[in-house]
């Protein structure tokens, strides 16, 4: 059998040298999620600056009875990117007819902490988690016990860190998960003033920071690289053109880093692109779903952020 440790670090490597070899300098934020990058997002997500989480919370807290009065049936929710399994809590809270649940995480040491804490809390439930990278592998549909039917939940406006070919890729590998009746519940970023979304990237107590660091001191951890992580610095900007915030780590000096054998040179000012963390709305939603269709959405009252109900 293959070593999953062996094969993930290779890819990180092959990831590292490509991202850094290109002209514009990026890495791939799949890599940010290590267990102490998973349990930095946590820290992240408490933070007062990221009404992300909070909004999202407010609307799941508000809305949980008609969302999932909205299954109409026993379902089984497979959910994309679990991390704590905080949201996923309030429906099962909500509704005694979500029989089964998988969590789909790529930090393994991280999921089987929370799943550790769901199986006591909800014993009735049936879990049974997936590790990986949601965007490589989809789920074993024989993992999937019994006929109900299939919820998706991509929560956290994950979606908007993706591409849109990412995107499509996603939306057709969940529906064939998911089934021609299954149900996509997602959470999208919307719009908004900049001096409200901006702060949530750049937060005063520098975690964010830490957080992209991250990445870094994870390649010298695991690919023996040596990344002065005093000489970057986290930097988050607003592009208007592309609806996004980027996150990248710019270099202050002018430095080079050894990865292996290879050689990186930065110039003073030169950034790694890290992250994109897109804000759109139902409109542009609806039109990049390829086989999936608005059915409903819940937002809150300020119109931050919403949950929509694709079928
Ligand atoms: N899905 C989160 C978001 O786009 C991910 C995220 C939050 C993030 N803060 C970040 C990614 C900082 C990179 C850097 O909001």
């Amino acid at each position: 059998m293959e070593n999953l440790t062996t094969k993930n670090s290779s890819q990180f490597l092959n990831d590292v040298i490509e991202g850094l070899s290109s002209r514009k300098k990026s890495l791939s934020s799949r890599w940010f999620y290590d267990e102490e990058g998973s349990e930095l997002f946590d820290q992240i997500t408490k933070l007062p600056e990221y009404y992300l989480m909070r909004t999202e919370t407010a609307i799941l807290q508000k809305y949980a009875r008609d969302i999932t009065d909205s299954f109409e049936s026993d379902v089984a929710i497979v959910e994309y990117g679990a991390g704590s399994a905080r949201k996923v809590r309030i429906l099962l809270d909500a509704n005694n007819g979500i029989r089964m649940y998988l969590p789909f995480d790529i930090s393994v040491e991280h999921m089987d902490r929370t799943v550790a804490r769901l199986k006591q809390e909800y014993p009735q439930l049936l879990i049974k988690p997936v590790s990986g990278d949601f965007m490589e592998k989809g789920v074993n549909i024989e993992d999937i016990q019994g006929d109900w039917k299939r919820v998706g939940f991509f929560s956290g406006s994950t979606i908007g860190n993706l591409s849109n070919q990412q995107i499509a890729k996603f939306m057709s590998s969940a529906r064939s998960t998911l089934g021609t009746d299954g149900i996509l519940l997602v959470g999208i970023d919307l719009p908004k003033p900049l001096d409200v979304l901006m702060p949530a990237y750049n937060d005063a107590e520098g975690i964010t920071e830490r957080f992209n660091l991250n990445i870094l001191k994870r390649a010298n951890r695991e690919l023996g690289a040596n990344f002065d992580l005093g000489a970057f610095q986290h930097s988050a900007i607003w592009n208007e053109g592309e609806s996004r915030v980027e996150m990248h780590l710019v270099s202050l000096l002018h430095q080079t880093v050894t990865i292996k054998n290879r050689t990186f040179s930065f110039k003073k000012g030169e950034t790694i692109h890290t992250e994109n963390s897109r804000k759109m709305s139902i409109e542009f939603l609806s039109k990049i779903i390829d086989d999936w269709t608005v059915d409903k959405y819940w937002t809150d009252e300020n119109n931050y952020f919403a949950l929509v109900m694709l079928r």
